[in-house]
């Protein structure tokens, strides 16, 4: 059936995540009838709370995220919360207990998610707990469903997973990746698989370099002590950017069902070239922004954020060229950008198509612009081609003309969107667009490689970039040692 019954188990169920995408996702689920009755979330943190405090902040979050209030009574009296010490036997026993009335007040068939929404050291405790204390135990399906960060390097991630495989399959295993929730990184693989026009092209004959940006304007925020061990590479490559360059390499899959995508996009990560130390100072560079103006406002530097070292090393962008070594992609490099405190709120997928062979056309004043497709991720979704055309009037010069099906959505940017799609899969067991282990650890062993040298490189030119700035001049070198340049992220 399309509509599951299922017992979510919220840990860290007072947090940030919960109340701005959790919930209102939970919410417009429910709405849609995408959630029967048949189902409870039992919230779990640290904190006391009465359950009419918890459904109040439950409401609350429905209110404020959604704008929304239709049937929300009903739908917060399905919620319940355990204050719990994520260390102790007796408060799963507890649990465990609580979870089992649950389940046969709504009829849930012992269907279990364990949904892990908070600090990532206990991931591996819960895990084993849930186990040891027999929540696992259940007669439903059982599905864990992780947050990022998936460990902080190679090493940690596996240890971590490991451990997780104790009590969970890897089929049981749900690694968010919030890009693969969203409409447009979904759309990829229909552009790509079910266009005759562009899946002929989608190769190193005919595409010259590949570019993904993604750019925030947020800085850092209230999470220097998380980022400063992290930086931009564990944060945003790592995970999203090497997820959206998968799904733009991958070869098609023999059908479209979950082990076969994967698996491609298995292969597109396994086909990354590796790095030595030299080849990272080529191909990789990195940023810290200083202080500047966004839309008007003045910001503070990196440097001087809450828990942020003033003498920081932590990178807040990072540039790469990443090099496919397989058929379709030999000679074709993949530029990626990503940064926060950069001009604009932006991402956007731009594949470059080659020049023809002999431009006729050379002695009009307009240059001919090399064609283009742009898959506008956010805030904009759709996709643009850039073409030439005649210009009107008299003579045969060019001019640029653009398809295109873009649309500015309703500030799609923040609403739960991603989630909701998400959480509905997880409970569907849909496992297509979260990632699977093998993905991870290919992810963090190209990843590594780069901290390798960063870690023990002290960058001497930070802060390199002003906020509201389009990032680091080392960016725009990067393409044009090769002969590109950035295509604009209006
Ligand atoms: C998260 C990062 O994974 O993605 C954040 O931890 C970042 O630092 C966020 O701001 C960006 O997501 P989105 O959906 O706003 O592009």
């Amino acid at each position: 059936t399309n509509t599951p019954t299922a017992l979510i188990m919220i840990f860290g169920a007072t947090g940030d995540l919960a109340h701005r995408k959790l919930f209102p996702s939970l919410y417009r689920l429910y709405k849609k009838g995408r959630l029967t009755d048949r189902f409870a979330v039992l919230g779990v943190a640290r904190r006391s709370l009465t359950l009419e405090e918890f459904q109040e902040s439950v409401r609350k979050s429905i209110v404020e995220f959604t704008g929304e209030q239709d049937g929300l009574d009903e739908f917060a009296s399905h919620f319940y919360y355990q204050s719990h010490d994520v260390t102790d036997s007796s408060s799963y026993i507890q649990l465990r207990e609580l979870a089992n009335k649950l389940d046969e007040h709504y009829g849930l068939e012992g269907n279990r998610l364990f949904y892990l929404a908070m600090a990532p050291e206990f991931f591996g405790t819960i895990g084993d707990h849930l186990k040891l204390d027999g929540l696992t135990d259940t007669a439903g399906y059982k599905r864990l469903v992780i947050e990022k960060p998936f460990g902080h390097d190679f090493e940690s991630a596996q240890e971590l997973n490991n451990r997780l495989r104790q009590a969970f399959s890897e089929e049981e295993i749900y690694r968010i990746d919030h890009y693969l929730g969203k409409a447009m990184v979904q759309n990829i693989q229909v552009i790509r698989f079910a266009n005759a026009l562009f899946e002929p092209l989608w190769n190193n004959r005919y595409i010259s370099n590949i570019q993904v940006t993604s750019s925030e304007t947020l800085g850092v925020e209230e999470r220097g002590r998380y980022y400063e061990k992290s930086g931009a590479l564990r944060d945003m490559v790592q995970n999203h950017m090497l997820q959206m360059v998968a799904l733009l390499a991958m070869e098609p899959p023999i059908k479209l069902n979950t082990e076969e995508i994967r698996s491609e996009k298995v292969r597109a990560l396994r086909s990354l070239r590796p790095m030595s130390q030299d080849e990272v100072n080529q191909y990789f560079v990195r940023g810290q922004y200083d202080e500047g103006t966004i839309n008007g406002e003045s910001v503070p530097g990196y440097r001087t954020e809450p828990m942020v070292d003033p003498e920081s090393n932590t990178e807040t962008y990072v540039a790469g060229k990443l090099v496919i070594d397989n058929f379709r992609w030999a000679g074709v490099p993949f530029y990626i950008r990503t940064g926060k405190r950069l001009g604009s709120k932006s991402t956007k997928i731009v594949v470059q198509f080659k020049d023809i062979p002999m431009n006729l056309y050379y002695n009009t004043d307009e240059k001919l612009t090399p064609n283009l497709l742009v898959i506008h991720i956010q805030p904009e979704e759709g996709v643009t081609l850039h073409l030439n055309a005649k210009k009107s009037g008299s003579g045969m010069k060019t001019t640029p003309v653009r398809l295109s099906t873009a649309s500015k959505s309703i500030d799609r940017m923040n609403t739960p969107e991603a989630y909701e799609k998400l959480l509905y899969d997880s409970m569907r067991g849909d496992a297509t667009n979260f990632t699977h282990w093998d993905e991870v650890a290919l992810s963090w062993k190209f990843v590594d490689a780069i901290s390798a040298v960063w870690e023990n490189t002290k960058e001497t030119t930070f802060p390199n970039y002003a906020a509201g700035s389009d990032g680091p001049q080392v960016a725009d070198q990067l393409l044009e040692k090769d002969g590109f340049e950035w295509w604009p992220v209006e």
